[in-house]
């Protein structure tokens, strides 16, 4: 080999070397990477058999009946077969479609049931204890995505959340806190020891029999292993024992929806996320439409005017939520007015880059319904590139805290995202939130926002996260953090994150945020607030690269993970 080939072979190497170091620069702040499929949920364990099934062929939605029963057994603070949730999913050759199975105010329920005698709100009653429970939608929901989407079997999807059940969860740190956090509260509702109420230290094993026998019946009587027979007498009797009204009848008839998933265009994407009765699409909607113009991405990435114009989106967005918004079976929803340009643009007439709108000059009904932040949320895209974004959720923290010992789980608390008040007008006489006033049956408003967003005719994102009504910002901020700022997913699901919701009137910042821009923002007649201990959502999502390899974005502020292969 003379000299000028050796140059040239050392030169050649040393241009490869340089571009796989820049390349691997490039990977490092990147999250998990996979060829073909990918699961990301607020547990390994989940992610894991949710991969393991579509490692066995399955598809994303065999993969999403085992991740979610898998978070039943190993997140009960969330994971639920007692609550009730959403998908929206993408297929490979674009179709799309989204499924409410959220809960249903049961049969008795009435407008108003948390009123007292001189028409106060009795505000637990709607949030701890039997009275607080609508009737659960997840189980009717898993089995109508089995029966449209499956191919694997049913059994197959179940068996891993009965062996996970019977062999234990290892419990995290977090998760030993929280379930400390709430021993009272389990003790007070139920009046009397449950599995979880006792004192946890992290690395304790969690075994749950009697929910293994609830999925084993699940298995072999399908939906009505839960709705009817044994487990409806274990939910009927817990239930109306600590003075709910849940009854047989409503079990029997609970019923899941296909909806028209909500899509518009945000800067030549294709947005993808849920109707209502979730208020997550539209507000998503009317958001990223009001900012389309203004091109943020030339701001500073959580500079003060990204802020601004956020916040002055976020806050019309939110003020419209609490009046138009209810359950689309029982309340008419112009959704394409209240998403036109025309209209958001009008709202927008009143901003000011100078002072801040004040929620108070903001027509609109009062912000009654409280919304908990005990959610969650997974992503999952399978080998043919069909999607799945799901949100589920008991409400608050392992829901009412109604524990249905000989079935092993905890009931939901969903009655409180209705506007337990309706009617009472707001500062300027405006009767607010009558479509979410509470009915027999009706679904009650909603804040969660499974997405997925397609690029150029191809899939580009899956996202969601947990956080009651700060789900739709956080599902915002990291669409923007993607799409507008190049950001990893991994970086996005990191980044800080501010939250504004119309009512109260302030910014709520995580604690982890910059505050140097704080102090602009006041001068201008923002009010910040950053004095709890906060963290705004928990994102899991999935990001296809260019190359068509998947990114993970597993949020660090919680257990989470991203599994795949
Ligand atoms: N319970 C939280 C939500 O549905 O938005």
């Amino acid at each position: 080999m003379n000299k000028i080939s050796l140059l040239l072979i050392t030169g050649i190497l040393l241009i490869c070397c340089r571009k796989k170091t820049i390349q691997n620069m490039k990977e490092k702040s990147r999250g998990f990477i996979a060829e073909n499929a990918m699961v990301v949920s607020a547990r390994e364990e989940a992610s894991k058999i949710g991969l393991d099934i579509m490692k066995q062929g399955g598809n994303a939605f065999d993969a999403m009946i085992a991740t979610d029963l898998a978070l039943l057994v190993s997140y009960p603070v969330a994971g639920n077969i007692g609550g009730g949730g959403f998908m929206v999913f993408r297929m490979a050759d674009g179709t799309s479609g989204a499924l409410d199975y959220r809960e249903m105010a049961p049969i008795l329920a009435t407008k108003n049931m948390y009123l007292d005698q001189e028409g106060k709100v009795m505000s637990e009653k709607s949030k701890t204890g039997a009275l607080a429970i609508g009737v659960p939608g997840t189980i009717a929901g898993l089995f109508e995505i089995h029966n449209k989407f499956g191919t694997i079997s049913i059994e197959k999807l179940i068996q891993p959340a009965i062996n996970l059940a019977n062999a234990g969860i290892v419990i995290t740190l977090a998760q030993a806190n929280r379930l400390n956090q709430h021993k009272a509260s389990f003790r007070n509702v139920n009046q009397r020891q449950i599995l979880y109420d006792k004192q946890w230290r992290a690395g304790d094993i969690i075994k749950n029999p009697s929910l293994a026998k609830t999925l084993e019946r699940i298995k072999t009587e399908g939906r009505d292993g839960f709705y009817k027979g044994k487990t409806a007498d274990f939910i009927v009797n817990k239930v109306q024992n600590l003075g709910g009204i849940i009854t047989k009848e409503d079990l029997e008839n609970y019923n899941v929806k296909w909806r028209d998933p909500i899509i518009f265009n945000y800067n030549g994407h294709k947005i993808i996320s849920m109707p209502p009765p979730s208020s997550g699409g539209i507000c998503l909607a009317q958001i990223l439409k009001t900012i389309e113009p203004y091109n943020i991405g030339q701001y500073k990435h959580n500079s003060k005017k990204y802020i601004q114009l956020m916040v002055e989106a976020e806050r019309r967005s939110y003020a419209d939520r609490s009046y138009f918004l209810g359950d689309p079976d029982f309340v008419d929803i112009s959704k394409d007015s209240l998403t036109s340009i025309k209209y958001l643009s009008k709202r927008m007439k009143s901003f000011n880059w100078d002072k801040a709108t004040k929620s108070s000059d903001l027509s609109r009904g009062s912000f009654l319904g409280h919304e908990s932040d005990e959610t969650t949320h997974y992503s999952i895209v399978d080998c043919e590139g069909n999607s799945v974004s799901v949100t589920t959720t008991l409400n608050g923290a392992y829901g009412s805290k109604v524990f249905v010992d000989k079935g092993g789980f905890f009931l939901n608390n969903e009655m409180d995202d209705f506007s337990v008040k309706p009617g009472t007008p707001n500062m300027f006489g405006l009767i607010g939130a009558e479509a979410n006033s509470i009915a027999a049956k009706k679904r009650m408003l909603s804040s969660m926002t499974p997405t997925i967003i397609e690029t150029n005719g191809q899939l580009k994102m899956v996202l969601g996260s947990p956080g009651g009504s700060t789900i739709i910002t956080t599902v915002l901020q990291n669409i923007l953090n993607v799409l507008d700022y190049n950001m990893t997913m991994e970086e996005s699901v990191s980044k800080p994150r501010f939250h504004h919701q119309w009512l109260p009137d302030n910014i709520k910042f995580e604690t982890s945020f910059d505050t140097t821009v704080f102090s602009s923002l006041k001068k201008l007649g923002y009010k910040v607030d950053n004095s709890d201990f906060l963290v705004i959502g928990k994102t899991d999502a999935i990001l296809v690269l260019p190359d068509g390899r998947l990114e993970g974005g597993a949020d660090p502020r919680g257990d989470d993970k991203a599994e795949g292969f």
